[in-house]
């Protein structure tokens, strides 16, 4: 396990990164944030008091470098996203993505930082998903702005690994979901529609099928995987649960007691992600490192998003 340890987590503000703040702090390391608070700050005020918050761009290089003094590794999790706004601010969302991480690599390499955990996603599969449960050695076919510039860093980070020694390790994070995602995701959407009585509103037929993995297993995995693993190596973080998108709204609406009706509707034009019909991972590699893999299934995830909630 990670302990007393300086770290600094980019984009730790965000619903991931709080989560991997508090379990971070917990575990007793001086941990350091540097985010620009695009989408608010989710870290809880107890666990904010015991950190050292850079507000801050992580595109702006001298304030990563700045940021990382002392540090003995770097969450690089800053990213914008979100279907929606991905589709509308393509070339914001790669600038973020490749300048931020040249950034962070030029931070590390100048103050001596020897790894990088850096959050990539299962979008890079795109539709090479479709008939398998994917491994990571399966061909990627990134179809969005956003998965093709998180595909190139992780070919950047290889070449990073191979030239300079830091260890640098990709995480293909899969639908995650859990307490403070805010509702430009799925999950926490049906879960607002449900609660409000509105009509849930399910894109396309509703059969596309996801890997929903909870958030406390995505920190498990992480954590594990930045204390056990050198080099430079691409791991899935996924549950290998497929759930379609209409049993997910038929979970939630039980689960809440609502009254909402499910309503399917036309997925947007930009929406090219729902054009992919099927994403389920594979975690065996997680395993084969950790001896970990995640486990919550979505009904004990929906119902625990519900409770804290309360
Ligand atoms: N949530 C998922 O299901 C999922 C799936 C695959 C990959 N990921 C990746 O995991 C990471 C965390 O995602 P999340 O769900 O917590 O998203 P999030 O939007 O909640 O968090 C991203 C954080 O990055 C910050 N940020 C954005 N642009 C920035 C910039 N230019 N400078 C500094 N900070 C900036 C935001 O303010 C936010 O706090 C991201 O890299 C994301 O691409 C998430």
């Amino acid at each position: 396990m990670i302990s007393n340890k300086k770290i600094l987590i980019t984009g730790g503000a965000g619903f991931i990164g709080s989560h991997l703040v508090e379990a971070l702090v917990g575990l007793g390391n001086e941990v350091v944030v540097l985010d620009n608070l695009l989408r608010g700050n989710k870290i809880v005020s107890d666990v904010f008091k015991k950190i050292t918050f850079i507000k801050a761009d992580v595109n702006d290089f001298n304030q990563v470098l700045e940021a990382s003094i002392g540090c003995d590794m770097i969450f690089h999790f800053a990213a914008i996203l979100g279907v929606d706004i991905v589709a509308d601010n393509p070339m914001e969302t790669m600038e973020t993505e490749v300048i931020g991480t040249q950034n962070v690599v030029r931070a590390a390499l100048q103050n001596n930082i020897s790894k990088i955990i850096y959050a990539s996603t299962s979008g890079v599969y795109g539709h090479n998903a479709l008939e398998q449960t994917v491994t990571e050695e399966i061909l990627v076919d990134p179809t969005t702005s956003y998965a093709m510039a998180k595909r190139y860093n992780e070919i950047y980070l290889a070449s990073l690994q191979e030239e300079k020694g830091i260890d640098c390790i990709c995480l293909r994070f899969f639908n995650v979901y859990g307490p403070r995602q805010d509702s430009r995701m799925v999950v926490p959407r049906f879960i607002e529609q449900a609660k409000a009585g509105r009509s849930i509103t399910v894109y396309g037929s509703g059969k596309q099928t996801r890997d929903f993995t909870y958030i406390d297993d995505t920190i498990k995995a992480t954590i594990k995987l930045a204390s056990n693993v050198t080099g430079f190596e691409i791991f899935n973080v996924a549950n290998e649960l497929e759930s379609d998108i209409s049993t997910l709204a038929e979970k939630i609406r039980v689960f809440t007691e609502s009254k909402s009706e499910i309503t399917l509707i036309n997925a947007p034009a930009k929406r090219y992600d729902y054009e992919v019909g099927r994403r389920v991972g594979s975690s065996d590699k997680l395993m084969r490192f950790t001896g970990f893999k995640p486990t919550t299934s979505l009904d004990e995830g929906i119902k625990s998003i519900l409770e804290y909630a309360r």
